[in-house]
C-alpha cells in the first residue's frame, strides 16, 4: 500500500516543504500552495490536474451543487470553499490531508452530498476551507463467495445495491432509503432503512474499513485498532479522519419480496389508526418493516380543504400469503388485502420504497441522483418509547395544516434492532423505542423571509411535540444533523462542556466513548466542523479536572 512508502518519506518531505518550496511559494494564494504540496506528495504518473476545482473555473459551481441536497446550504450567503478537489487515488486523499495540515486550511469532506446542513460543503460560520469532493472513489467489489462487498466511499448506496443484484438475487444489504446516499456519510452516521428491523443497520453490517487519520496515514481495521473502528461506525462524519472504503458483510434477501402502500386520511381515521400502529409497529414480524409517510394533502371529498394523510408504506421479506397472515395477527386494522401487496424482486423494492414510479428500472441507480428534484429544507429527529396519545395526534395535525409541505416519516424499530445492545457502536437508540420519526418541511424559494417562516415553523412543532418523546436526553439521529441542538466554535477551542448537550442527544453515553477515542487519534483537532466530537484537551483545566474526579 502507498501508505507505508509514502510515510517513511514524509518527515523529508515536510522537511522541504517547510523550507525551501514554502518559502518560494509564500506569496501565492492558498489554492497555488495546495496544488504545489499535493503534487509533491503523490505519484506523478496520475495526473490530477484536472481534479482541482478554484472559483474562477467555469465548472466551480457545477461541481459544487452537484451533489449538495439541501439548496438552504447553497444560497450566496453561505461560505463556499476556496477550492474543490476532487481526488481520484487514495494516495491524493493522504496528500489532502498532510498539505491541508501544512497549510492550516480546515477541510470540508463530502461523499454523497446528502447532509441535512450542508457541512459537507459549506459552514455555518466564515473562514477559509478545501472541499474535498469523494465522488471520483467509487469501485465497488462484491464477492458472493466471501458474502462480503468492499465499496468506496463515493459510490452511492443505489450503486451498492444495484452492484450485489447483478452478482446475486439473494443477497442484499440493510441501509438507507434513498437512493443517492453517498456511503461515506451515510453508513459512518448509522445507516437505517427497511431490513433494519431483520438485520440493524447498515454500520451494523460492516466488517472493515479504510480511513486516511489525521497524520496522513491509511489504516484498516487491523491497524486502527477496535476503539477507532468502533467509533466511526456510528459516531458521524467528519471528525476521525477520511473513509475511503467500507466491507460491508451482506445479509440474505428471499427471491420474492412483497411491498405495499396503503393511505388513510383523517376523514377514513386515520388518527385512531395511527395510535394503533403506535402500539404495534415494534412488535411485529422482523420480516416486516412498516413506515408512515404523513403529510398534508388536498381533500377529495370537500374541494379547497387540506387533510393529513397517513401512507402505509412497507417492505415484507417474503410472499404476500404469509405477510397476510402476519398482517391478519399482528395489524388487521390497517385492512390489507391481497390486491395492495405487489411481489417483486429485491432490488425492484430498492426502487419502489424510494418511492420511485415502476416504470423506473434498476439501472437508474447507476445514474447516482435522486429521481426527485433537489429543495430547500429543515429537519428534525425523535424517538418514540411510549404511544403518542391521540390528542397529541391532533395537536399535530394542527400544526400540519397550517405550514405548506410538511411532511413526517415514522419508521418502526424493534426485531434486530431492540436486540443489540447500546453500546455494540456509536448509535445508541435501540431498546424499547418504539419508533423513530423524522420532521421535515421543504419550501421553493431561497428568500430570508420564507426560510425564517419555515425553520420557525419547525422549531415550534418541535416544541410542542417534547412532552411526547424520548427524554434525559431527547434523542436524535446524528445522520439527520441539526445544529439546532448547538453548535461549536470553529476555532478549535471547541466547548466540550458544551458538546456534551447535543453529543448526548445523538450518542447518550456513548459520547465519552467517542471524544476519548477523538482525543486519541485527532489530538490536533484536525477534522473538525460544527458537530464535531470535541477533543478532552477542548476543557480548560479546571474542567478537566471535574471530569477526571
Ligand atoms: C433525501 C435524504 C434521504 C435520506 N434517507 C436516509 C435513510 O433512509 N436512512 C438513513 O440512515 N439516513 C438517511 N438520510 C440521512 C443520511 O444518512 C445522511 O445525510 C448522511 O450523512 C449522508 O451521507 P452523504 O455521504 O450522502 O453526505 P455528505 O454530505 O457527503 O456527508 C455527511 C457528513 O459526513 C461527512 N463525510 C462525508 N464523507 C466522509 C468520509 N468519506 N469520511 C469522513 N466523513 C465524511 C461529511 O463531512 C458530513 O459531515 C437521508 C438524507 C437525505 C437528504
Ligand atoms: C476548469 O477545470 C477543468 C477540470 O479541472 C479544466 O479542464 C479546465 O481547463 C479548467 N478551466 C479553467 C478556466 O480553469
Ligand atoms: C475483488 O474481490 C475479490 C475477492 O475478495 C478479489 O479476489 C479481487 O481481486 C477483487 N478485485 C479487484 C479488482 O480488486
Ligand atoms: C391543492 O389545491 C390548491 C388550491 O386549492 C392548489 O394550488 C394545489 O396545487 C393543490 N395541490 C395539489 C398537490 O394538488
Ligand atoms: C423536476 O423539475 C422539473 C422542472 O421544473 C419538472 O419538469 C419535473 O417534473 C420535476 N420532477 C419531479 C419528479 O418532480
Amino acid at each position: 500500500m502507498p501508505s507505508s512508502i509514502s510515510l517513511m518519506f514524509l518527515p523529508l518531505l515536510l522537511f522541504l516543504l517547510s523550507s525551501a518550496s514554502w518559502a518560494a511559494a509564500s506569496d501565492h494564494s492558498i489554492e497555488d500552495k495546495f496544488y504545489q504540496c499535493v503534487n509533491l506528495h503523490t505519484d506523478l504518473s496520475i495526473p490530477f490536474h484536472s481534479a482541482f476545482f478554484t472559483p474562477e473555473n467555469a465548472s466551480f459551481t457545477s461541481v459544487l451543487q452537484s451533489t449538495a441536497m439541501n439548496l438552504r446550504c447553497l444560497g450566496p450567503s453561505r461560505p463556499k470553499p476556496e477550492l474543490i478537489f476532487t481526488p481520484l487515488t487514495e494516495s491524493q486523499v493522504q496528500a489532502a490531508v498532510i498539505c491541508a495540515k501544512e497549510l492550516n486550511i480546515q477541510l470540508r469532506v463530502r461523499s454523497g452530498g446528502h447532509d441535512y446542513e450542508g457541512i459537507s460543503y459549506t459552514s455555518a460560520t466564515p473562514f477559509p476551507f478545501i472541499m474535498i469532493d469523494l465522488a471520483k472513489l467509487r469501485f465497488i467489489n462484491v464477492s458472493i463467495e466471501e458474502n462480503s462487498a468492499w465499496a468506496q466511499v463515493g459510490a452511492t448506496i443505489g450503486e451498492v445495491y444495484y452492484r450485489i443484484s447483478q452478482k446475486s438475487r439473494i443477497h442484499g444489504f440493510p441501509a438507507g432509503l434513498c437512493t443517492s446516499l453517498g456511503i461515506g456519510g451515510h453508513i459512518t452516521g448509522g445507516a437505517y432503512g427497511p431490513m433494519m428491523r431483520k438485520y440493524g443497520l447498515g454500520a451494523d453490517n460492516v466488517v472493515d474499513a479504510r480511513i486516511v487519520d489525521a497524520t496522513g496515514r491509511i489504516l484498516d481495521r487491523a491497524s486502527m485498532g477496535e476503539d477507532f473502528f468502533w467509533a466511526i461506525r456510528g459516531g458521524g462524519g467528519g471528525s476521525f479522519g477520511i473513509l475511503l472504503a467500507w466491507k460491508l458483510s451482506l445479509v440474505p434477501v428471499p427471491l420474492t419480496v412483497t411491498v405495499f402502500t396503503v393511505p388513510w386520511t383523517l376523514e377514513q381515521g386515520a388518527t385512531k389508526l395511527l395510535y394503533r400502529w403506535q402500539q404495534v409497529a415494534d412488535t411485529l414480524d422482523e420480516d416486516l418493516f412498516i413506515r408512515v409517510l404523513i403529510s398534508a394533502v388536498n381533500s377529495t371529498d370537500q374541494k379547497g380543504k387540506r387533510t393529513i394523510q397517513t401512507a402505509y408504506q412497507a417492505l415484507f421479506l417474503g410472499r404476500a400469503n404469509r405477510l397476510l397472515k402476519v398482517m391478519k395477527k399482528g395489524f388487521p386494522e390497517l385492512g390489507l388485502t391481497q390486491k395492495d401487496c405487489v411481489e417483486m424482486s429485491w432490488i425492484e423494492s430498492v426502487l419502489y420504497i424510494a418511492g420511485y414510479p415502476r416504470t423506473l428500472k434498476p439501472e437508474f441507480l447507476l445514474q447516482r441522483k435522486s429521481f426527485f428534484n433537489k429543495t430547500y429544507f429543515k429537519a428534525k429527529s425523535d424517538f418514540v418509547k411510549e404511544p403518542i396519545p391521540k390528542f397529541a395526534l391532533e395537536g399535530i395535525w394542527k400544526r400540519f395544516l397550517q405550514e405548506d409541505s410538511p411532511f413526517t416519516i415514522w419508521n418502526a424499530y424493534g426485531g434486530m434492532m431492540g436486540k443489540i445492545p447500546e453500546s455494540e457502536i456509536p448509535f445508541p437508540h435501540r431498546k424499547g423505542r418504539k419508533f423513530m420519526i423524522q420532521w421535515l418541511t421543504a419550501w421553493q424559494s431561497g428568500d430570508k423571509k420564507t426560510t425564517d417562516k419555515h425553520i420557525d415553523w419547525i422549531r415550534k412543532l418541535y416544541d410542542s411535540v417534547a412532552p411526547y418523546v424520548s427524554k434525559f436526553p431527547r434523542e436524535a439521529y446524528v445522520n439527520y444533523r441539526d445544529l439546532d441542538l448547538g453548535v461549536d466554535k470553529l476555532s478549535g477551542n471547541v466547548n466540550y462542556l458544551k458538546a456534551c448537550f447535543w453529543g448526548s442527544n445523538y450518542f447518550k453515553d456513548n459520547f465519552k466513548r467517542l471524544v476519548q477515542v477523538k482525543t486519541k487519534v485527532d489530538p490536533d483537532n484536525f477534522f473538525r466542523h460544527e458537530q464535531s466530537i470535541p477533543t478532552l484537551h477542548s476543557l480548560s483545566e479546571e474542567d478537566e479536572k471535574k471530569m477526571i474526579n
